[in-house]
């Protein structure tokens, strides 16, 4: 039998990833004398042995032939309190990004920003291009955290996650 495969609409495929809650991520690099950095969520854990991340780049995004070239990239990971930093590196012109944020360079040589909840500074691994995006694998060379509040995006909205009461107790019946 002939198998027929039909792509979902683009449209569909969006709303239901909307439905994704993740938190929210400031990519950063150095490439020459250039400091680049942009808001991201496409951004997961892919192994702990060795310790490797994958960011999703649009290959229109300024960062992309950066992250290429530069060989290196940092996640830092945003509190909740740092959603204005999540919409001034969303958009605007790259170079005043950076504006008053401040921020140390890690062993990558790209910069790890001053009050983030937790960051993983990388060496770039593979890159994997797909249609629109470019995964990039990240080899960590270094990682921090503190306590705190993460930022939320959930259906195209920053989101205060609230509580974060764990969920210990299984829930009751259905009624
Ligand atoms: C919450 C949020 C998450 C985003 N996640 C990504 C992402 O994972 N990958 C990506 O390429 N762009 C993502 N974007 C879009 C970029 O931040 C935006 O296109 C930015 O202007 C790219 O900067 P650049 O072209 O200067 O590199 C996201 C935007 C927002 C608001």
């Amino acid at each position: 039998m002939e198998l027929v495969s039909v792509l979902v609409s683009s449209d569909a495929f969006k709303a239901a990833m909307r439905r994704f809650a993740t938190g929210v991520a400031i990519v950063t690099t150095t490439h020459e004398a250039r400091i680049h950095g942009f808001t991201a969520n496409a951004f997961a854990s892919v192994s702990a042995e060795p310790p490797t991340v994958l960011i999703c780049v649009n290959r229109n995004a300024r960062a992309h032939p950066l992250i290429s070239a530069s060989q290196r990239f940092c996640v830092n990971v945003l509190a909740l309190e740092q959603r204005a930093l999540a919409e001034q590196f969303a958009s605007g012109e790259p170079h005043t990004r950076f504006d008053g944020v401040a921020y140390r360079l890690g062993p990558s040589g790209s910069p790890i920003l001053a009050g983030t909840l937790a960051h993983v500074d990388c060496t770039l691994g593979e890159e994997l291009t797909t249609g629109t995006h470019t995964i990039f694998l990240g080899q960590v060379i270094e990682a921090g955290h503190r306590e705190g509040a993460p930022l939320g995006y959930y259906d195209r909205r920053y989101r205060n996650f609230g509580a974060f009461d764990e969920l210990d107790e299984p829930p009751g019946p259905a009624r």
